[in-house]
Order: C-alpha cells, then sequence, then structure tokens
C-alpha cells in the first residue's frame, strides 16, 4: 500500500540520536560475502529498503540470508551459489545491486547482470566498471538489457586500471573482481569515499590483500580464496547530515551520536559558515540552530569534498537563508527533480544548468509535495519541519529506501510526523502527471 506522510511544521527539533550504519557501505559489503563460501557476517545493518532488495538479490542466487533484528546483524553464506545471473527485475530496482557484477565474475569467472536502476538523479553508466572487468581478462558484451562477463581463462588476471574519473559503484566493483584474481591489480584515481574503504576494510578480514585504503591508488594483490568474517559498517554520513540539518533549520539543537566527524569534514565547515554552531565532542556531532542563516556556496565533489548527496538537503536549510546561496552540482546531471516541489513549500530556489541558486526567504509553509527521489525525499522532510501548518509528502517509499525508521527517530526529537497508509486515489493531488 502506497504511503503518505503528514508533516505539522513548526516543532523545535531537539535531542540525540545514534547515527545508523551506512547504506552505501551496506550494499557492497553484502555483495562481497558471495566472494566467500563461509559465512559473513554484517553488524549494524540498517533496516532500510534497499537493504533487502539486496537480501531478495542474494537469496535469489543461492546465497543463505539470515537477519536479527535484534543485534541489527545480517549472516550471509554463498557456499551454494546456483546462478550467476541474478534477477533483472530486483537488480533494476537500484544502482548498487550492480556491486553482485564484480564478486560473481572474480569468484565464478561469470556473470550476467542488468543494467542497473535505481534515484534518477543522472546517467548511472556502468562503463568504468566495465572497463576495469575488461582490463582484468574480461569479456564483456551488453545485450538485452544485461551486461554478460566472462573470464576469458576461466580466472580473471590483475591489471592495471585508471578510472577515468572517480566513480564509488566502479571502485568497489573492480577492487571486488580484482581480490581473487590471478595477480596484481593497481586501481588508479580509485573513490576515496569513506563507504569504500569500508568495503576494502571487510574484504582485508576476509582475507584479501590490499594496500593504498583510503588513498587514489588501490593495489590488490589477488588470492586463491578469501574467508568469513565479522565486519561492523560505518556510520551513514548522509542520514546524519540530515538529522544536523533538522537541527538547524527548525533553530532546534540535534546531537548524533557514535559518529565520527571526520566523515563530514566539508558539510560541517559549510554549516559553521551558515552561521550554525557546530560543537564536535568525542563520538558525536552537535549542531545548534541559529538565526540568521548565512547564505554559502557550495560545490559538490567527490570525497573529501561536499557530498552531492547532502545537496538537496543542504538547500532547504538554505532557502531560509538571510540573502542568496549558489550550489554548484558536479556529480550527478539531473539531481534537480526536488528544485520544484521545494518551490511549493515557498522556497525561491532556481535550477540552471548544474547551478542551483537560492534566495532566502523569511518563511516556508506546508503544501501538499511528492519525493522525486530519496535525498530529495530527505530535503523536502527538512523544509516540512520548518514550514508553517501541515505538509503532505507522497513519494515516501524513496526516503525508506535509506533513511532508517526516519518517523520515529524524528519524532523522538520533537518531530510531529505521521504516515498514513491510504490509497492515493482518494487523496486530492496537484496535477504532477508529467513527473514520473
Ligand atoms: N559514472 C560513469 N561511469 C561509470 C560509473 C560512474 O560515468 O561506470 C559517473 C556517474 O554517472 C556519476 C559519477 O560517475 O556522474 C559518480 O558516480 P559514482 O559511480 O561515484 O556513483 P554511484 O556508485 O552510482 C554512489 C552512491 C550514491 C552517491 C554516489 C556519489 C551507492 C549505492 N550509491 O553511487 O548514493 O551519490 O556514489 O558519492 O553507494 C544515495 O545514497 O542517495 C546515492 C545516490
Amino acid at each position: 500500500m502506497p504511503s503518505r506522510l503528514v508533516i505539522r511544521g513548526g516543532k523545535t527539533i531537539k535531542g540525540e540520536v545514534p547515527a545508523s550504519g551506512a547504506k552505501n557501505s551496506c550494499l557492497p559489503v553484502m555483495a562481497a560475502s558471495i566472494l566467500t563460501s563461509e559465512p559473513v557476517t554484517i553488524g549494524r545493518v540498517p533496516d532500510i529498503s534497499d537493504v533487502w532488495v539486496m537480501a531478495d538479490i542474494l537469496r535469489k542466487i543461492g546465497v543463505k540470508v539470515d537477519y536479527d533484528p535484534k543485534l541489527s546483524t545480517l549472516t550471509l553464506n554463498a557456499a551454494n551459489i546456483n546462478s550467476v545471473k541474478p534477477p533483472e527485475h530486483l537488480v533494476s530496482r537500484m544502482n548498487a545491486s550492480f556491486d553482485v557484477a564484480g564478486p560473481l565474475l572474480s569468484r565464478f569467472g561469470e556473470a550476467e547482470v542488468a543494467m542497473p536502476g535505481g534515484c534518477k538523479i543522472g546517467q548511472r553508466r556502468v562503463n568504468y566498471h566495465i572497463s576495469a572487468f575488461t582490463a582484468m581478462g574480461a569479456d564483456v558484451i551488453c545485450e538485452g538489457g544485461l551486461v554478460k562477463a566472462k573470464a576469458k581463462t576461466g580466472r580473471l588476471k590483475g591489471a592495471r586500471y585508471i578510472f577515468p574519473t572517480s566513480s564509488v559503484g566502479a571502485t568497489a566493483n573492480a577492487m571486488m573482481a580484482a581480490v581473487l584474481a590471478e595477480g596484481t591489480s593497481v586501481l588508479e584515481n580509485s573513490a576515496r569515499e569513506p563507504e569504500v574503504a569500508d568495503l576494502a576494510t571487510c574484504l582485508i578480514k576476509m582475507g584479501a590483500k590490499i594496500s593504498g585504503v583510503g588513498t587514489q591508488t588501490l593495489t590488490i594483490e589477488g588470492v586463491e580464496k578469501l574467508h568469513g568474517t565479522h565486519h561492523d559498517i560505518i556510520s551513514d554520513r548522509i542520514e546524519c547530515g540530515t538529522f544536523l540539518l533538522a537541527g538547524a533549520i527548525t533553530e532546534g539543537d540535534v546531537t548524533v551520536t557514535d559518529f565520527d566527524s571526520y566523515l563530514l569534514g566539508a558539510f560541517l565547515e559549510k554549516l559553521t559558515k551558515a552561521n550554525q554552531e557546530v560543537i564536535v565532542k568525542d563520538n558525536n556531532v552537535r549542531v545548534i540552530g541559529r538565526r540568521p542563516i548565512a547564505p554559502v556556496e557550495i560545490f559538490t565533489a567527490a570525497f573529501p569534498g561536499f557530498p552531492t548527496d547532502l545537496h538537496p538537503p543542504i538547500v532547504a536549510l538554505l532557502s531560509l537563508a538571510e540573502g542568496t546561496s549558489v550550489l554548484q552540482e558536479n556529480i550527478f546531471s539531473s539531481r534537480f527533480m526536488y528544485v520544484m516541489e521545494l518551490a511549493r513549500l515557498g522556497a525561491d530556489v532556481l535550477s540552471n544548468d548544474n547551478h542551483i541558486r537560492v534566495r532566502g526567504v523569511k518563511k516556508l509553509t506546508g503544501a501538499p509535495v511528492d519525493a522525486p527521489d530519496l535525498r530529495a525525499g530527505g530535503a523536502l522532510l527538512l523544509a516540512a519541519f520548518a514550514a508553517e501548518g501541515e505538509t503532505v509528502m507522497r513519494g515516501v517509499r524513496y526516503i525508506d529506501r535509506g533513511y532508517q525508521h526516519f518517523e520515529e527517530r524524528f519524532r523522538s526529537l520533537g518531530a510531529d510526523i505521521t504516515r498514513v497508509n491510504e490509497p492515493l486515489e482518494e487523496l486530492e493531488w496537484p496535477d504532477s502527471a508529467c513527473r514520473h
């Protein structure tokens, strides 16, 4: 049943919330379980729909999946994989599902994986993934919506590959392909995102030989076999940033615990520039919302730059700044669908090419809105918390993809947010036919 959210804005968001495990770390680590016939146990698994789609994909190719909700752990046992072709209808539901290609190819010398789907925020190409597999000695063809890869000699061979631009997914996939290859691989211009480093840490615990973790050059000496392990996922920096912004936008005071501020350096710097009080202590990050919100200039970039996934959420904050902010989106070509929705709440936001201009307004007012993707959903939640009156939001399934138990957690901080499961035709809605 489709859901909508009803948010009554104007409440101050205040209190402490523990960080969840990172979605973008958990998904590739789940895929990495394919690399061994021994069980891999993952701790701090976020209870979000993307994780359950990945679990389904793994189950369908023969991985035994056991979830312990009390401990938030998943145990994945890939001893009896029976297919190198995961079901297309599941793979096409999210981008990260393509992460299974590298491990399948690495362990079984073969993989047939559908072109991935996911949030419509720009081209989500897999050409770098394919080039890296090819460099390692795979024949790859794209046919009928499938990427079909086969190691020429039955086993991949270590190779040097330079990514044309930084790619999180392609680095993860190439690294997983290389760990069981024959010989040494050198991956240059690799993504340095903490989630890629977390995957490398897990692979090393499984017996992989990887050096240069966290740098742009990863050197991987292929091994014959990997073994099982236990790995706790790092904290979700995008979720953390969204909670902190909720404190800032409502003139509240939010502390995210179990969180290493290093993961959000560039973002916290911008929040400080926006006149918000940022306090980092031990493993906690606290933001006290202040007025006026100062306008800032932002360029999204690969880590350690400002994360593209916090672009829509911070624009929600800047929509209430005293002055005009400018943001340049440098990672995804069409992450701008949310602009129109923010405007429904009264924001003065304009997108042009990859630029956003945000003229601060005095207040936002509640309205019916439609989240067009996951992080846009985060932005609309924030704007709705600050808006006067009631916001009714559709597109909740996108938010469910990446924000764990978000209603309960925001409610525990004082937000007035309710999920209603009702047939959509009963709702009165502005015309949105051309939006999907
Ligand atoms: N690109 C190519 N060819 C490729 C791969 C990427 O041209 O083969 C381009 C993309 O089109 C994009 C850029 O490179 O313009 C960066 O893409 P990247 O591969 O780094 O992104 P991703 O792996 O598809 C991950 C996260 C995204 C996050 C980006 C950037 C996961 C599951 N997803 O995507 O997270 O925005 O890195 O940091 O890890 C989200 O969580 O909402 C989300 C979209």
